[in-house]
């Protein structure tokens, strides 16, 4: 083969290439906030031996478990909650694991996992006493506050500080429901 056509070959194949690559980057979709916090990377469950859980999920939930034992002693909103903490407090862990449940699927569904499907009730129902009698009374925007830096702490107990990128995102998201949930 000539030095020219050497030289056409090699630019019609770094062409396709780039081509390709380009057209790839131009399909892949953005990463979700899911995608930030860990993703859908199989990691073993630490909390059930032999099953997996997705990264993303993992980290979630933990952040949610983490923020509710806050919240259990965070005695500007622990009132709410009376019926969850009178449950567990006589040893009844199964209003505990659904609310850790529903509040994990609601956040990984809000970040944009694709795996899990939320079926609570809405942010308004779910926080109106007349619909959830799990919901000690109506809570006020500075009960709001308060809840939003429980999550704080919860997340930095899980090496997600408020200055991270993702939590900044995260903390966009709860504060966008404040009108769903306060609703005096
Ligand atoms: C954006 C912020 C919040 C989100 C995303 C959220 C989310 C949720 C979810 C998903 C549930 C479970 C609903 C169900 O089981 O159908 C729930 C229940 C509840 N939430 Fe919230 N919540 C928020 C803020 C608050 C605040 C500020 C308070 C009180 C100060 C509060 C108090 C409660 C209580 C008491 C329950 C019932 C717990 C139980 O099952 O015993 N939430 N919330």
């Amino acid at each position: 083969m000539s030095k020219l056509s050497l030289s056409i070959l090699a630019t019609i194949i770094i062409s396709v290439m780039l081509f390709s690559s380009c057209s790839k980057n131009s399909t892949s979709p953005a990463p979700t906030l899911y995608d930030s916090l860990g993703s859908t990377a199989l990691v073993i469950d630490p909390a059930h031996s032999g099953t997996m859980i997705e990264k993303g999920r993992l980290t979630i939930r933990s952040v949610v478990d983490s923020t509710i034992f806050v919240i259990a002693a965070d005695t500007n909103i622990n009132v709410f909650f009376k019926v969850l903490l009178a449950e567990v407090t006589s040893g009844n862990t199964s209003g505990f694991q659904a609310l850790s449940k529903n509040l994990t699927d609601f956040i990984c569904v809000g970040t944009g996992a694709k795996n899990f499907t939320y079926g609570g009730k809405s942010m308004h129902d779910a926080h109106d006493p007349t619909t959830n009698n799990r919901m000690n009374g109506k809570a006020q925007s500075d009960d709001f506050d308060s809840f939003e830096q429980d999550l704080t702490k919860g997340a930095a107990k899980n090496g997600v500080p408020s200055t991270a990128q993702v939590f900044v995102s995260l903390a966009k998201i709860v504060e966008s429901l404040r009108s769903q949930v306060v609703q005096m």
